[in-house]
């Protein structure tokens, strides 16, 4: 809990731009040197939220795009370049960059024709530095973390925050605190927190607990906590949208497909979409839509149940971990950007994301199974023809959140045939109902090392392939 004597200070603040935070649900104020997440008043999240000079947007998108051209680390930030949208810190010197973002939006021909569309791009956030999306985020909040004067920055994680905030307090000269489920982070994910240095806490509990946790420790250990409850972060994340909407030549595509854990991504997209239609960038908005697994869909059932402003929170259970969330943190900004953009929620079955995941990677793009959520989403709704009334010449884009390599032992599982629901590696006891259908594996071929057997071996596939 804030004290009064920090409140009043940070009214006195020198605050940028007008900035300030805004409770999302009564409208209360704070300075932007408080540290606080959640509203003193009623608990609810906060915006960062700034009386916007009268941009002139043809003219600031052409600085943004000549920015790609500049030495300066800020400008080739795919996040600050974007700075007149953002500018919530008072000194530029605070900060710290790799630089992020800067990622690729590909045409998938395969992905398309899986789903059942003519036109799908991802853009794909695996291509950050430390992997992921959260990058993005992670250089607004750890920034923002060095403007407050902070000593340590702490999140709990299904592990991509884990790594992307390891890098950045590093960089910054940071502590690191990092609370993550025992057992339920991808090695990829842990390796990195461990190799970056940071303080990584195994918890004997799940996310939503270690979140839980977190937020009540958090103000009397003094440490700054950079999950997506934090507002800064979620303004670096926004960025995504205006980097996406830029590489397009600002063609506004019809659907933005997210996948859902937290909601603190697709929260942002909202935010920042209804920035850029009311700061006149854009003249009308995509829809954007959420998918989630079914064992982990909060959302998805808090919308189509019967009390939309109840959160019905579940024991989540989904093989991909990043998004294994049953209580999200940001559901309430995430119904609201729903709101915005005219948009939707759906989940996916396991079988789902695994298959979609594959034929991404056949695509020769590839990413992590929680981003797999967005095809599998997208080819569900055209098939199902739900109230969301997708249609196959939508022009749609998809958001790949994390890398391939990020859960390698998932990929092999999957094209070896032993990837199942519920799978305990210790004991090797498998629910053989659980299992995952490998419908596109692309296993690997044992061969003895001998010319004969490797020339017989490629000549076969050679001929198979050759058939029409
Ligand atoms: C790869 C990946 N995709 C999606 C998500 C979900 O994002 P959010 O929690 O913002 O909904 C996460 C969260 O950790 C993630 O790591
Ligand atoms: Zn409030």
């Amino acid at each position: 809990m804030t004290t009064a004597t920090q409140r009043a200070a940070a009214t006195s603040a020198n605050d940028t731009a007008g900035a300030r935070l805004r409770c999302i649900s009564c409208g209360a104020e704070y300075g932007l040197q408080e540290v606080v997440y959640h509203c003193v008043s009623c608990g609810d999240l906060l915006d960062v939220v700034y009386d916007y000079p009268a941009y002139e947007p043809e003219s600031l998108k052409r600085q943004w795009l000549a920015r790609r051209t500049s030495l300066l680390p800020i400008d080739q930030s795919g996040v600050w370049r974007y700075r007149e949208l953002l500018p919530f810190l008072a000194d530029e010197a605070a900060i710290v960059t790799f630089p992020e973002g800067n990622t690729p939006l590909l045409d998938a021909p395969r992905s398309a024709r899986h789903a059942g569309v003519h036109h799908l791009q991802f853009k794909h956030l695996g291509f950050n530095p430390t992997g992921s999306f959260k990058d993005y985020g992670m250089t607004a909040g750890v920034s923002q973390a060095k403007a407050l004067g902070m000593r340590a920055v702490a999140c709990a994680s299904t592990g991509n925050t884990s790594a992307s905030l390891a890098a950045y307090a590093a960089r910054a000269g940071l502590l690191a605190i990092v609370l993550i489920p025992e057992g339920q982070v991808s090695f990829g994910k842990l390796s990195q927190a461990l190799d970056y240095g940071a303080l990584t806490l195994q918890l004997r509990g799940d996310f939503d607990a270690a979140m839980a946790l977190l937020l009540d420790i958090a103000p009397e250990l003094g440490v700054y906590v950079v999950n997506s409850v934090n507002p800064f972060r979620l303004e670096g994340q926004k960025t995504v949208m205006v980097e996406l909407l830029e590489q397009r030549g600002w063609r506004v595509p019809d659907r933005i497909i997210v996948p859902g854990g937290n909601l603190g991504n697709g929260s942002s997209y909202g935010k920042c979409l209804r920035e850029l239609f009311d700061l006149g960038f854009i003249d009308r908005m995509p829809h954007l839509t959420l998918v989630q697994a079914h064992g982990a869909a909060p959302l998805y059932h808090t919308i189509t149940g019967n009390d939309p402003e109840t959160l019905v929170r579940v024991h989540a259970r989904t093989l991909a971990t990043a998004i294994k969330i049953g209580s999200p943190v940001s559901w309430r900004k995430a119904k609201r950007a729903l709101e915005w953009t005219d948009g939707w929620v759906t989940e996916v079955s396991e079988q789902e994301i695994a298959d979609a995941k594959a034929i991404i990677g056949r695509d020769g793009i590839g990413c992590e199974p929680a981003s797999a959520t967005t095809l599998a989403g997208l080819r569900r709704l055209i098939r199902e023809g739900t109230d969301a009334s997708v249609t196959p010449n939508e022009e749609v884009v998809a958001i790949l959140t994390g890398n391939v390599l990020k859960d390698a032992d998932y990929t092999v599982r999957y094209h070896t045939g032993e990837l199942y629901e519920e799978f305990v590696t210790e004991t090797r006891v498998i629910s053989a109902n659980g299992q995952v259908l490998p419908h596109f594996a692309n296993a690997p071929v044992p061969v003895s090392a001998t010319r004969e057997d490797l020339t017989r071996v490629i000549g076969e596939h050679l001929t198979r392939s050759a058939e029409p």
